[in-house]
């Protein structure tokens, strides 16, 4: 598919088929999200892959809410065969910064002039995004709510240093009824661009 054509029909797709999707087109998912760039090439990114029955339902016990499952926006994402969940390390970049060429031994937080490893990890989750619509699958990148954040990290076993950054369900798209968010309308380019002075 053309970049632009691409860019232009990513949209978060919200209920799927129930059909497995090719195992090659998600490996190319995750070779493309560490293609992603990182400060100082530091990389403090996780991916975890669920694309088993078993473990994708271990994930919504996990990660959603009590009672939480039969509206329409759960039905529908529950559908999705496959769940990567993109996790930030921020003690990888007070590693990587340490180091000689950076000189940051110190590990103070304040030096950072926002969270590079989240950006990292999201710069990561965009571009598995892209390779979705590029195979011509749906996905949608959506939030864990932090309440559910410790039963998501004893469930997988995930390490502390790790933060999962939201997850990304990914399948087949079926029939989707648009997030009313778009109703506010995509803010114009002549009014978030501020050229030459704010
Ligand atoms: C950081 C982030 C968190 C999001 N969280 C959710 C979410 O929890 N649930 C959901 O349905 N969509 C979520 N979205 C999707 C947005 O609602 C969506 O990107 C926005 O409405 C624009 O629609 P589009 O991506 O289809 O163009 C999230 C998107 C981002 C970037």
């Amino acid at each position: 598919m053309e970049f632009q054509e691409v860019v232009r029909r990513r949209r978060m797709i919200r209920n799927f088929a129930e059909r497995p999707v090719d195992q090659a087109a998600v490996e190319r998912v995750l070779e493309n999200a560490i293609r992603a760039p990182s400060a100082g090439f530091s990389q403090g990114w996780a991916f975890l892959l669920l694309d088993r029955p078993a473990d994708v339902a271990r994930f919504w016990a996990a990660a959603t809410p009590p009672g939480q499952g039969t509206d329409t926006w759960s039905a529908g994402m529950r559908r999705a065969p496959v769940i990567i969940v993109p996790l930030s390390c921020k003690d990888a970049y007070l590693d990587r910064y340490a180091e000689p060429d950076k000189g940051w031994t110190d590990r103070d937080e304040a030096r950072w002039p926002v969270p590079y490893w989240h950006i990292d990890t999201g710069m990561a989750a965009l571009l598995m995004l892209l390779t979705a619509t590029d195979e011509g699958l749906g996905a949608c990148f959506f939030g864990i709510p932090p309440e559910q954040v410790p039963a998501f990290r004893t469930s997988f076993g995930v390490p502390d240093d790790h933060t999962p950054i939201g997850a990304i369900a990914l399948g087949h798209r079926a029939a989707d009824r648009p997030s009313p968010s778009l109703r506010r309308g995509r803010r114009p380019v002549a009014e978030v661009v501020h050229r030459g002075r704010w």
